[in-house]
């Protein structure tokens, strides 16, 4: 069983981001990544649709044998995780908005944070900002449209900059000093956000906690890989391998697979 892959799901290409941090900190386990590109974005669609997109993804990645679930995409966490815990026989970890560690250490008690509008419209976000984030001001930013572009390959596009600057600029109007990357397809913005945010705003991803968080539920199950080999790293797109292939950088291959 700890020779099984870890399985990983994203709405898209963006829980790539996810699935690099957990290559680099345990390197010898087997990963199968997929992504439903062709449903992207899950950002604007209903709690139902969303939760019926995570089973499948799911029972696609048991279908597989995964040992454990990484739920890589933030929205899908914040609208599905309860289910898919009580449902199935397997250690599911999710990402969620890192308002906790912003909050503690904000000095301007400002924080800006970026996000879909599922994640941002979910009870379970709004409870951990409830909990965490009180006396701080949180400006919400829903990242219309940025999902669209990172999928069809304009990361770096005039497009995006114009789209970040009218997001950023409310939230530096309020005097953020940190800004919390709510969506894992948004730590590919850090290049661009880093050159347009002044140097006292600090970024905050989830992606190494994620990472950190899986390796720890692992040990905890008896899970983690003691056979060290050349690991088995299978990525599936239902939509376009070229860019899932250029956001890694051509290192891993991927195939395109219908579901
Ligand atoms: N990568 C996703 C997230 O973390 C989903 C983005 C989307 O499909 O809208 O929220």
């Amino acid at each position: 069983m700890s020779n099984n892959p870890i399985g990983i799901f994203d709405s898209g290409i963006g829980g790539t981001s996810i699935f690099k941090e957990i290559h680099v900190l345990m390197p010898n386990e087997n990963c199968i990544y997929l992504a439903d590109s062709k449903n992207a974005p899950y950002g604007n669609k209903s709690k139902e649709e969303i939760l019926q997109l995570s089973i499948k993804n799911t029972e696609f990645l048991i279908g597989k044998g995964s040992k454990v679930i990484v739920v890589a995409c933030n929205t899908a966490t914040t609208n599905a995780i309860d289910y898919l815990r009580e449902t199935y026989n397997v250690p599911f970890i999710g990402i969620e908005p890192a308002i906790k560690p912003a909050a503690l250490s904000t000095k301007t008690k400002a924080v800006g944070i970026l996000a879909t509008k599922g994640t941002l419209s979910s009870q379970l976000f709004h409870k951990t900002a409830d909990l965490y984030a009180r006396g701080i001001k949180v400006i919400e930013q829903i990242g219309e449209g940025i999902v669209p572009l990172i999928e069809t390959g304009k990361l770096d596009s005039d497009e995006m900059y114009a789209l970040l600057e009218t997001y950023l600029k409310p939230m530096l109007e309020q005097n953020i000093d940190y800004l919390v990357l709510g969506c894992t397809h948004y730590p590919y913005l850090i290049p661009m956000l880093t050159k347009m945010l002044p140097e006292n705003v600090k970024i905050i991803d989830s992606g190494l906690a994620v990472a950190k968080q899986t390796k720890s539920v692992l040990s905890t199950h008896n899970l983690l890989n003691s056979f060290v080999l050349e690991p088995a790293i299978t990525l599936f797109t239902n939509e376009n391998v070229d860019i899932l292939d250029a956001i890694l950088d051509h290192k891993f291959e991927a195939s395109f697979l219908e579901f």
